[in-house]
């Protein structure tokens, strides 16, 4: 494979006031930032070198982690039926994008040899009483591998469901319950690593410095990956690819930079919503992916000085075509506070002719010999032409295939756009305490031990009056 022809363009023409006059940005714009771009490339290779930018190392450095995986898999996938991640936010959304990019669409309906031998793949992300019970009665648990994937390795939502689900095993299995839990978490920090060491479960590690949101290119999610039959050193080679391009200080040869510009300007001139619209099902996922990403890494209340600045953008997920039928109308002519990034395929996995039909039914008869590829292209770029001429920012991200090489890419190079708005913005974009207020808020009314302040001061929140509740 020439890598070059699997390389992702970003064609960012329509951002620009060439095409959208007055509504677009300039590059005079851009020039005018000369100094703030200059101290952010720098902070971006100081920070790297100094061990402040961990995920950026993933690409070229889990050599040793790639063959623990590998050596596992190829262990166990036969004895079981079924791989189920319990996770929840960075440690689920990465597998789920992953999974849902390379694999089969309806891969768990497949049969077994159709999914090259690997076992069926669930994620169970949330705490609904009502999903997880009926997963229960999807699976047999006791031919179930269940992969506890917590950097914290104390969130409620997933460490009740490994409580769960460890004492189902066990009332089946006995001691033998340990060989269906691996667990994926910080070698140090949190209940989960001791609870794997006192318990024998085989556990995988994230690197300390890599938080949840940057860890997809870790085992967390390289081992949903392999489970599924995905070539994780394909999707790291895409990512180490995407890294050497994202070392480029020319910000227009940089895509990653130049992606962090451009909403950078945006979000100052108030287009606080970054809508994503892959033009593929496979990709659907990757928006809720980088809905995080995007999110929890720019919603900042502070800037590095501790200055109020409340910056960020509210992610949007659509997909092309069928959101043409629906958002697509607030986008074109809604309010102006949008930026629209559409994820376009060169070349799909399938063909599909339209039959010749209807040939005297003009509205039909123009599609018969056509193909839904073409159709899908063409609706894509129709939105995008629309969009440009009602002055609307758009931005395209071609991917020539989907596969573990462009995903690799397009993952990695969403990274480092993030890291990079995060030093334009001058926040950090690599905390969350607005997650951790909330994980911090239910342990408190749980009357978890060390959070009695907190209880204290939820407790006596305003009363809320039956007024207003109709
Ligand atoms: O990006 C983040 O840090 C969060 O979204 C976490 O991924 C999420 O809260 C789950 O945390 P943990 O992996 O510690 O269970």
């Amino acid at each position: 494979m020439d890598k070059n022809n699997m390389k992702i363009r970003l064609d960012f023409n329509n951002m620009l006031e060439e095409y959208l006059g007055d509504k677009g940005i300039s590059l005079k714009q851009i020039d005018g930032l000369k100094n703030k771009i200059e101290k952010a490339n720098k902070e971006m290779v100081t920070k790297r070198e100094a061990g402040k930018m961990d995920f950026r190392n993933l690409p070229n450095n889990q050599d040793d982690v790639v063959k623990e995986i590998k050596q596992y898999v190829n262990d166990v996938k036969d004895k079981f039926e079924a791989f189920v991640v319990l996770g929840i936010g960075g440690s689920a959304l990465g597998p789920m994008a992953v999974h849902q990019a390379i694999n089969h669409p309806y891969y768990n309906e497949v049969s077994r040899e159709k999914r090259g031998g690997f076992p069926k793949f669930y994620v169970a992300d949330n705490v609904d009483p009502e999903k997880l019970t009926y997963l229960f009665e999807t699976i047999d648990i006791t031919k179930t591998l269940f992969n506890v994937v917590s950097k914290s390795g104390q969130t409620s939502e997933t460490m009740s469901q490994f409580m769960i689900v460890k004492k189902m095993l066990e009332e089946k299995m006995g001691k033998d319950a340990k060989n269906n839990i691996v667990c994926t978490t910080d070698k140090e920090n949190g209940n989960l690593v001791s609870i794997c060491e006192e318990e024998g479960y085989k556990k995988f590690i994230i690197p300390s410095g890599v938080g949840g949101r940057f860890s997809e290119l870790t085992p967390v999610g390289l081992l949903p990956a392999c489970m599924t039959g995905v070539d994780i050193e394909e999707l790291l080679k895409g990512a180490s690819f995407m890294d050497e391009i994202c070392k480029n200080e020319n910000i227009f040869e940089n895509p990653a930079y130049m992606y962090g510009i451009l909403n950078y300007i945006a979000m100052e001139e108030g287009k606080n919503i970054s809508v994503m619209m892959p033009y593929a099902d496979s990709l659907k996922y990757i928006s809720d992916w980088y809905g995080q990403l995007w999110a929890e890494s720019l919603g900042k209340s502070v800037n590095n000085n501790g200055d109020k600045v409340n910056t960020g953008q509210t992610p949007v997920r659509a997909l092309g075509a069928t959101d043409q039928h629906s958002q697509v109308q607030l986008y074109m002519e809604g309010p102006d506070d949008k930026v629209i990034v559409f994820l376009g395929v060169d070349k799909y996995k399938e063909k599909l002719v339209i039959p010749k039909s209807y040939e005297n039914v003009p509205s039909l008869s123009f599609l018969g010999g056509e193909s839904q590829n073409k159709l899908i292209k063409v609706e894509q770029m129709a939105t995008e032409y629309a969009l440009m001429e009602s002055g609307k920012l758009n931005m395209t991200l071609t991917l020539p295939e989907v596969n573990e090489f462009t995903i690799g890419q397009v993952l990695y190079m969403f990274e480092v756009a993030t890291a990079y708005a995060g030093e334009l913005l001058e926040i950090n974009a690599f905390d969350q305490p607005g997650v951790e207020a909330g994980k911090n808020a239910t342990y408190a009314m749980f009357g978890r031990d060390g959070y009695e302040k907190k209880k204290k001061e939820i407790e006596n929140r305003p009363v809320k009056k039956e007024k207003y509740i109709i």
